[in-house]
């Protein structure tokens, strides 16, 4: 089979589901009835069959610029064929050195240095280690707790689990870093349901972190981490006010405020990061996806200057200042890829579309207020999250089945627990926004008129 070819028509299946242990997805029911993709472009994937599915999650909230955008993918290319590698440990390329640069101008405040990883779970743990080094390097080695918040997802590594506060993502995995302890979540479904944009209520929530740092004196803790917004625990927004507040208790303690911005980085929101949207600036931020719009994997922590020559300036000459580093950071493809994705967005202005196109939006998927089990939804930019009451005992398995009917319909969504999360591709246009929702909104009737007949039956 020629997978280099474009896939028009419907194509075999392979032969062999086994092997492949698929990450985050119920491997025995999906190699049953699997969904394979084997192209896309713009705003659609197709599937081994033929059928075009509409993308309303951008991947994993990271193809901002809509898939395989001729530029992006024009770049990789001519790289691959002018340096396939080059380490970044004691050597650099020109590539690197200017997308650092770029990316460094594009950041709030004086977030002004860039470290180079390969994915939002690197780039969280690699946050995390640079802040125990900050306060090392200042004297400070006591600090060392690490406070993430109740839902809030860094992905998968030890760091990421151990600030990360959902439950299934780390009950398996023993005890996780020491050390750490979380803010509550900032979603209440009694009193900011239906909320457009940023609930009134909740500010108050931040004040934990006052209490956090009472119970375990402030000069432990070394940092905090959020998510400007939670995103994979079904769209959690913060209440106005609570994030500055976050931003003034860390500052009055002395913690690192840091920002997960995996998702809400480029563009998102309609600004370049949350921080911008929130008028927030932490003293760290981590990203990926939308990066290289997802065509090559990369991550990249931004740093404050001040956290960058502290530890730069108190390590002696000639030494390595911070023993961190990947094999592919920065590597050449994931460089170029970036570029062009960074060229894509500001030519084709997408930022500013998404801010554009996101009243048309808020509308839209507040229209699915009052369908069947609807008792939520919130958005933001191009944000939805719209929660589900779920089926008594089994959690998960009515937003599941809305997820596969859509699926079946041409539509892809995202679920999490009974919520379903839409991210599109910030190019998406009115009539896609509708189908979108249209789809969603006949789903959960034809599921209700089933559930009445079979309860008739
Ligand atoms: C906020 C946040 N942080 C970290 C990650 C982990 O990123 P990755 O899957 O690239 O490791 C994600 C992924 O969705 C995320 O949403």
């Amino acid at each position: 089979m020629d997978h280099t070819q474009p896939h028009t028509e419907a194509m075999p299946r392979p032969n062999n589901l086994d092997a492949f242990w698929m990450p985050f997805t119920a491997n025995r029911q999906f190699k049953s009835n699997p969904r394979l993709i084997v192209s896309a472009e713009r705003m659609h994937y197709t599937t081994i069959e033929g059928r075009r599915i509409l993308d309303a999650t951008a991947g994993l909230w990271c193809v901002n610029a809509g898939h395989k955008h001729p530029r992006i993918v024009e770049a990789i290319q001519r790289q691959a064929a002018t340096l396939d590698y080059s380490p970044a440990f004691q050597m650099g390329t020109p590539y690197a050195f200017d997308l650092a640069a770029r990316l460094a101008a594009m950041a709030p405040g004086h977030l002004d240095h860039v470290f180079f990883t390969n994915s939002g779970s690197e780039s969280v743990d690699t946050a995390l280690k640079i802040a125990l080094a900050y306060h090392r390097s200042r004297g400070e080695g006591h600090r060392t707790r690490l406070i993430g918040r109740e839902r809030g997802y860094h992905g998968v590594g030890f760091g990421g689990i151990s600030v990360g506060g959902m439950s299934a993502n780390r009950k398996a995995f023993g005890t996780m870093l020491s050390g750490t302890d979380h803010l509550p979540a900032t979603h209440s479904l009694e009193h900011n349901a239906y909320s457009k944009g940023q609930p009134e209520w909740g500010a108050h929530l931040a004040e934990d972190l006052e209490r956090i740092a009472a119970l375990h004196d402030p000069s432990t803790i070394a940092a905090v981490i959020v998510e400007p917004f939670a995103g994979s625990a079904g769209v959690l927004l913060p209440p106005k006010g609570y994030l500055e507040r976050l931003r003034q208790i860390c500052d009055t303690h002395g913690f690192l405020l840091i920002f997960d911005e995996v998702i809400t980085g480029f563009g998102r929101l309609g600004t370049p990061f949350a921080g911008d949207y929130f008028g927030v600036v932490p003293d760290m931020m981590t990203t990926a996806k939308g990066i290289t719009n997802g065509a090559v994997p990369m991550g990249a922590v931004f740093a404050s200057k001040d956290i960058y020559r502290q530890i730069i300036d108190s390590a002696p000459e000639g030494t390595i200042e911070l023993f961190h580093g990947y094999t592919y950071s920065a590597h050449p493809l994931a460089c170029a890829a970036s570029h062009a994705t960074l060229d894509v967005y500001q030519e084709e202005g997408l930022f500013d579309r998404c801010a554009a196109l996101a009243p048309y939006w808020e509308e839209a998927v507040h229209s699915l207020k009052g369908e069947p089990w609807v008792i939520d939804i919130r958005n933001l930019g191009l944000v939805a999250g719209i929660e589900l009451e779920g089926i008594p005992g089994k959690p998960t398995k009515r937003a599941f089945e809305v997820f596969l009917r859509c699926y079946d319909k041409g539509i892809h969504i995202r679920t999490t627990g009974d919520i379903l999360a839409l991210t599109p591709p910030l190019i998406i246009d009115k009539a896609e926004i509708d189908e979108t929702v249209d789809t969603i909104r006949a789903t959960l009737r034809e599921m209700a008129t089933r559930s009445t007949q079979a309860a008739a039956e």
